[in-house]
């Protein structure tokens, strides 16, 4: 089969796993469909494993495989890489050399982007040759494509979202009862969650996603390890029952948004209003609220995970590569910081609202001693709640919600806090936005 621009894009890929599998699915269900309507045909030509033993399924096991990546690096029957393979090293040496060949990259890659996004960006503009990374952010929803296309006229100024979808499916469960332990071995039973699930569950998965759209919708260039993070291994049953309570949700939120002092970027469990869209995003979906100028409020969800979702992108991006190979050029890609993009502020002059939950034994001045550091740090507090009695000598449970503060101020008062002889537990702190 040949498309109406002439012969098909040969594909090489860099690994045939979960999304490696997912592209030559697609592409084995759809190929005609997708020559017909974008006029650009494409071939799997082989794909580089680790285990080329390892049994595959469906279209995979017709794909030619091969362990030496030069077979598709250097190959002159392929046209475009797909880096699928994961990691850092070697995915980012094979990326930089696909596209010192000229071949364009596409990649689900996002830790190599987060780590090496501006190295690859620029080697892309040496080549005159095109990255794509659809992917790699939010896997099936096309948030990528419309901060570069579709909100390429408008001036974004704030970009919140539930980048990952593993602890937002331990968050639902938690919510319906369940406790962190047993809903993250819900999640790995599942699939949903990995052996190790350090990064998605200390935020840092969403630190790297939050540092690649920062960059796209903000021209800012910032590394992850730069962005505050705090993942959802604090949360309790109690603090999802409070939120409830209170008329929020839990979402754990990368938030990057224009403020006063510069840009706010953070990742951290967040409060939310109940009936805001975001919080009845479910599963382990993904979600991401733009507000811009012209546009206002536009929300994108969907699956942020699993072959066929994030197959999809991959696939849309290498439509894209090949429409450029056919018309001799290739996309603008963002290489540096662009003028006039606002700076990273400070995580502690980062304002907002808080939750706070404190474990104290009941006496008499507790309470007193507690509003007494807030207001010595300047936070006022909008609701205290000291909940039903303990019977002897049971701690008592106090609830407090704050009106916005700086957080660096919220740490000193929590910190002194924690030095109460009468507290029993360190106190849980959560952020509390009112979404627009
Ligand atoms: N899974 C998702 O839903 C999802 C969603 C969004 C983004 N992503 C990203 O997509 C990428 C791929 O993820 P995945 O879930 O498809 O991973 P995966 O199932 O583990 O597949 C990785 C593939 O790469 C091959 N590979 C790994 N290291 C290699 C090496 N050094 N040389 C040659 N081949 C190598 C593996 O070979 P063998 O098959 O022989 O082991 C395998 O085929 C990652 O960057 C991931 O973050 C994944």
């Amino acid at each position: 089969m040949s498309s109406a621009g002439g012969n098909p894009i040969r594909v090489g890929l860099l690994g045939l796993g979960t999304v490696g599998g997912g592209v030559v699915e697609i592409l084995h269900r759809h190929r005609r469909l997708i020559a017909e309507r974008s006029g650009v045909d494409l071939t799997v030509v082989r794909a580089a494993v680790r285990s080329p033993r390892k049994k595959r399924t469906g279209a995979a096991t017709d794909v030619p495989l091969t362990t030496d990546p030069a077979a598709i690096l250097d190959a002159p029957d392929v046209d475009v890489v797909a880096e699928l393979m994961g990691g850092i090293e070697p995915a980012r040496a094979h990326i930089l050399r696909a596209l010192a060949q000229g071949k364009p990259v596409v990649t689900a890659n996002k830790a190599v982007l987060a780590a090496h996004r501006t190295e690859i960006f620029r080697a892309a503009a040496k080549a005159r040759s095109d990255v794509f990374f659809e992917a790699a952010v939010c896997g099936g929803i096309p948030i990528i494509r419309t901060l570069r296309e579709g909100l390429a006229s408008d001036r974004i100024t704030e970009l919140v979202g539930i980048l990952n979808g593993t602890t937002n499916y331990i968050l639902e469960a938690m919510r319906a009862g369940a406790d962190y332990a047993s809903a993250l071995k819900d999640a790995q039973g599942l699939g949903f969650a990995e052996a190790d699930p350090t990064l998605d569950v200390g935020g840092h998965d969403a630190a790297d996603k939050l540092a690649i759209l920062t960059h796209l919708a903000f021209g800012t260039v910032v590394s992850p390890d730069r962005i505050a993070t705090e993942g959802i291994t604090a949360l309790t049953p109690d603090v999802l029952a409070d939120a409830e309570r209170l008329g929020y949700r839990v979402k754990l939120l990368g938030i990057a948004r224009r403020a006063e002092g510069g840009l706010e970027l953070r990742v951290h469990p967040t409060f939310i209003p109940a009936e805001h869209a975001l919080a009845s995003v479910p599963g382990a979906y993904n979600a991401v609220a733009v507000q811009s100028d012209a546009l206002g409020t536009t929300l994108y969800q969907g699956a942020g995970a699993g072959a066929l979702p994030t197959g999809s992108s991959v696939v849309a991006d290498l439509i894209e590569a090949g429409r450029n190979l056919r018309a001799g050029l290739s996309g603008r890609v963002l290489a540096t910081q662009t003028a006039g993009a606002p700076r990273v502020m400070s995580a502690d002059k980062a304002r907002s609202a808080y939750y706070v939950r404190l474990l104290v034994r009941e006496q008499p001045g507790v309470l007193a001693a507690v509003t007494r550091i807030f207001a010595q740090n300047k936070v006022s507090l909008a609701t205290v709640l000291q909940r039903e009695r303990g019977a002897e000598p049971h701690p008592v449970p106090v609830v407090i919600t704050t009106h916005r503060a700086p957080a660096g101020a919220m740490g000193r008062a929590l910190r002194a806090i924690g030095k109460l002889e009468a507290l029993q537990a360190p106190p849980h702190l959560v952020p509390i936005e009112e979404l627009k």
